[in-house]
């Protein structure tokens, strides 16, 4: 008797700890899949958009279309990358929002459809809690240290901008947010005012290494508690510019990455000072950064720096794990599969959502 309650112990620790999960994100223009046993990623494919370039940002139509097409593939790439086969797989997870809905329709209906196909519970995902979830992400041979809760996570990216309080990894206070534009758009929305190309936050980054940070000063807002705004920068660089090519038409070609560097820093002053705030409000010391805008190398020395001169341990995820992924969602996916928290298949995908304990 007691043998086989052993077993059944043994069992059941091995379905949990050793099961793999395919995780699939599709919110904007990136389609990617990952496998995952437990928290560590056996494979974590990404295609990229390019058809986007050239009108300059994400055409929600032509994204949703491109994920139709990758979708396959992807799959199909994450799962040999991983060297198993599609039975052994025990559950599959999903972004199911926020996002463009045409893009996490893709996503959600391959989800649905594998699901039922493979007799597999399904996962819904929180794009956002994935994000800081990515944190916890672990490779094959190569141990990543993890945040303890609670722990201070800036999440910031194209659609977000939020200082979190991580209590736990599905339950996130938001201490404050942007009230308008998001981190990732200042970047990408100066780029384009400078006809740099798109997305404008890995570019911008890339310049402003040759660049004075202290040639140019931008209008900060003033913003109470740890709220943010971005969209009063992007004006200001605006009229800054106008008023400079009247002057000389060459200006920005003759001063890029002065430019580039300048704007980065009021960018990064902006978010390190409220971070700065909430961590000596709350006391915590475990501080991460999490979403596109974290692979910003500028923003991650800023972090390092405030760790050393408050400190803090810091936590940045590997730059695979901070853009879109699917492994950060696998993650996630593997953490409600623990907790038995599966989807239906009436599931519809959502655009916006308050965050976020796992909606
Ligand atoms: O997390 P993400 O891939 O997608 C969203 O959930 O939005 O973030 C994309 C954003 C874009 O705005 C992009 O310009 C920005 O992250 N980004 C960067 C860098 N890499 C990506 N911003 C600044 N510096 C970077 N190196
Ligand atoms: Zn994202």
């Amino acid at each position: 008797m007691l043998f086989f309650v052993l077993l059944r112990i043994i069992l059941c620790y091995e379905r949990i700890h050793f099961s793999y999960i395919l995780a699939i994100e599709s919110s904007c223009d990136d389609t990617s899949a990952a496998v995952l046993r437990g928290t560590t990623v056996l494979s974590n494919v990404i295609a990229n958009q390019e058809v986007h370039r050239q009108y300059g940002g994400v055409i929600p139509e032509l994204a949703s279309r491109a994920h139709q097409q990758n979708i396959i593939p992807v799959v199909d790439a994450a799962i040999k990358q991983a060297n198993i086969q599609k039975n052994q797989i025990s559950a599959i997870s999903f972004t199911r929002g926020p996002g463009l809905l045409g893009s996490l329709l893709v996503g959600t209906s391959f989800s649905k459809a594998f699901a039922l196909a493979m007799d597999i519970p399904m996962i819904e995902i929180n794009h956002t809690n994935g994000h800081v979830l990515a944190l916890f992400a672990q490779e094959p041979d190569d141990p990543t240290p993890v945040p303890q809760f609670p722990f201070l996570c800036l999440t910031v990216s194209g659609g977000h901008t939020q200082i979190m309080k991580v209590n736990d990894y599905f339950d996130m206070d938001i201490l404050g947010k942007t009230i308008d534009d998001a981190a990732g758009e200042a970047f990408d929305k100066t780029a384009k005012i400078m006809g740099l190309g798109y997305p404008g936050g890995p570019i911008i980054n890339k310049l402003a290494k040759e660049g004075n940070p202290d040639a140019f000063q931008f209008s900060k807002p003033h913003i109470p508690g740890y709220d943010y705004s971005f969209s009063g920068l992007k004006t200001s660089f605006l009229y800054f510019l106008r008023d400079k090519l009247k002057e000389n038409e060459n200006f920005i070609e003759e001063n890029k990455a002065d430019l580039c560097a300048s704007i980065q820093k009021d960018i990064i002053d902006t978010l390190m000072k409220k971070l700065i705030k909430a961590a000596k409000d709350t006391g915590i010391r475990q501080v991460a950064i999490a979403g596109g805008v974290s692979a910003n190398t500028g923003l991650q020395d800023a972090l390092r720096a405030a760790g050393k001169k408050y400190h803090w341990e810091v936590f940045i995820p590997k730059f695979k794990f901070s853009t879109d992924n699917a492994a950060m969602i696998g993650v996630a996916g593997y953490l409600k599969y623990q907790r038995g928290e599966f989807g239906t298949q009436d599931m519809t995908p959502y655009a916006r959502t308050v965050i976020s304990t796992g909606a």
